[in-house]
C-alpha cells in the first residue's frame, strides 16, 4: 500500500513539472503503457491473497484514474501555453515597412474604380452593386429594349440556359449582363427619389480583340428627382473628366446627338485631346477622343419600374472602365489587363497604400495620357 501511495506522489509530482507535450506523454507512456509503473503493478497483484488482492486492485484502479485525468489536465494548460507561445513568436509588427519584393500591386482597374468612386462619393453619389447574372427583363426590356427591339444586336450578349423548363421565349432566359445599366432598374425598383447613385461593375460581351474581351467593366450613373436636366448631366461629367484626367483648367468637351433606348435624349461625349506627332494628349487640342454614353432617362423606363414620369425625371450615363484606365494610363492592349502576368502588374500596378482621394491626389503619377497613339486602336 506505501508503495503505491509513493508512486502516486512520484508520479503527480513529474506530472506537474513536465515542460512541454512530450515529456508529459513520455510519463503517461511510463506510468500506463503497456510496460508502465502501475501496469506492472496490477500484474504483480497475482501473488497477493484474495482479500490484499481486491484491496489493492480497488486502490491502483483509483491511481489509474486520478493520474489520466492529472495528464488530461496538464494537458490542456499545456496545449494552451503552447499556442500563446506559438502566438507570439508569430506576432507581426505592422509598423515594420514591406519588403520590396514580396509587395502586391493594386490593379489598374481597382485604381480607376476606386478613383471613380471618390470622385462621384465626393459629388454625392451612392455606390450599387448588382448582379453578373441578370433576367432579360433587368438587362434588355425594363431599359425599353422589348425583345426584337433592333439594338438588342448592339451587344453581342451571352445567354444562358432558360430559367423556365422547355421554354424558348427570350422573356424567360437569363443572361451574362452586358451593361451595368440594369443596376439602374434594380435601384429605382428598390428606392424612392431622389436617387443619385454610381455603379461599377463587371459586365460580358461575345467579342475579343485588342480593344474587346469578353468580360469588361463600366460604370453606370443614375440621377433622378424633380429637377435634375442636361445641364446638371454636363456640369456633373465636365467636373468627372476634370477630376479623373487630373487636368488644371477646363478641358474640353462636346455632346454628339446618339441614340440609346433608355435614354432621350441621347449623346456621346467626347472630350479634347492632340494627336499631334502620333502622340495622345488629353485635354488640349484641336481632337476628339470619344469618353462616354448619357441623356435624360427615357420616361418608358421611368414607367417599366413604377416611377411616374410626370413628377420624376433624372439623366444618366455609362462609360468604360477599361478604356479609361487605358487611356488615362497609357496602356496599350485591353486584353493584358486580364492576362494576370505580374510583370505586367507590376509595371502598371499601383502601390496598395496610395489610396485615392480628391484633396491628396487621385493617382501617384497623376496619369500617363501622353503615349504613342499607334496603339490606340
Ligand atoms: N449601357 C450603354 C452601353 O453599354 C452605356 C450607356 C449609354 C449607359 C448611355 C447609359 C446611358 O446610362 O445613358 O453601351
Amino acid at each position: 500500500m506505501d508503495n503505491i501511495q509513493n508512486l502516486k506522489t512520484e508520479i503527480i509530482s513529474s506530472i506537474d513539472n513536465a515542460g512541454d507535450l512530450k515529456a508529459l506523454d513520455d510519463i503517461r507512456v511510463s506510468a500506463l503503457g503497456k510496460k508502465g509503473k502501475i501496469t506492472d503493478m496490477m500484474k504483480s497483484l497475482g501473488s497477493l491473497s484474495v482479500e490484499e488482492k481486491k484491496e489493492a486492485g480497488k486502490t491502483l484502479n483509483i491511481l489509474k484514474g486520478e493520474v489520466a485525468k492529472a495528464i488530461e489536465a496538464k494537458k490542456v494548460t499545456l496545449e494552451e501555453k503552447a499556442l500563446n507561445d506559438k502566438l507570439l513568436n508569430e506576432k507581426i509588427d505592422v509598423t515594420l515597412p514591406v519588403r520590396e519584393e514580396i509587395q502586391g500591386r493594386i490593379h489598374p482597374i481597382s485604381q480607376v474604380i476606386d478613383e471613380i468612386c471618390t470622385i462621384f462619393g465626393e459629388m454625392g453619389f451612392e455606390r450599387k452593386d448588382g448582379p453578373s447574372i441578370e433576367d432579360d427583363f433587368h438587362n434588355f426590356t425594363a431599359l425599353n429594349l422589348p425583345a426584337n427591339h433592333p439594338a438588342r444586336q448592339m451587344q453581342d450578349t451571352f445567354y444562358l440556359p432558360n430559367k423556365k423548363d422547355g421554354s424558348t421565349e427570350i422573356e424567360d432566359s437569363n443572361v451574362l449582363r452586358t451593361q451595368t445599366s440594369c443596376v439602374q432598374i434594380r435601384t429605382m425598383q428598390n428606392e424612392e427619389p431622389p436617387i443619385k447613385i454610381i455603379a461599377p461593375g463587371r459586365v460580358y460581351r461575345s467579342d475579343y480583340d485588342a480593344t474587346h474581351t469578353p468580360m469588361f467593366h463600366q460604370v453606370e450613373g443614375l440621377v433622378i428627382d424633380k429637377k435634375s436636366n442636361m445641364s446638371d448631366l454636363k456640369g456633373v461629367l465636365n467636373e468627372f473628366l476634370k477630376q479623373f484626367f487630373e487636368i488644371d483648367g477646363d478641358i474640353p468637351m462636346r455632346f454628339r446627338p446618339s441614340y440609346f433606348p433608355f435614354t432621350e435624349p441621347s449623346a456621346e461625349v467626347d472630350i479634347g485631346c492632340s494627336k499631334k506627332g502620333g502622340e495622345l494628349k488629353i485635354g488640349a487640342g484641336d481632337d476628339w477622343l470619344e469618353i462616354l454614353g448619357c441623356g435624360m432617362v427615357n420616361p418608358a423606363v421611368l414607367k417599366n419600374v413604377g416611377i411616374d414620369p410626370d413628377v420624376y425625371q433624372g439623366y444618366a450615363f455609362g462609360m468604360g472602365i477599361d478604356r479609361l484606365a487605358m487611356l488615362k494610363y497609357g496602356i496599350p492592349d485591353l486584353r493584358t489587363f486580364f492576362e494576370t502576368d505580374m510583370r505586367w502588374l507590376k509595371h502598371y500596378g499601383f502601390v496598395p497604400l496610395d489610396i485615392p482621394s480628391v484633396t491628396n491626389g487621385l493617382s501617384s503619377n497623376g496619369g500617363n495620357a501622353r503615349w504613342n497613339l499607334h496603339y490606340l486602336g
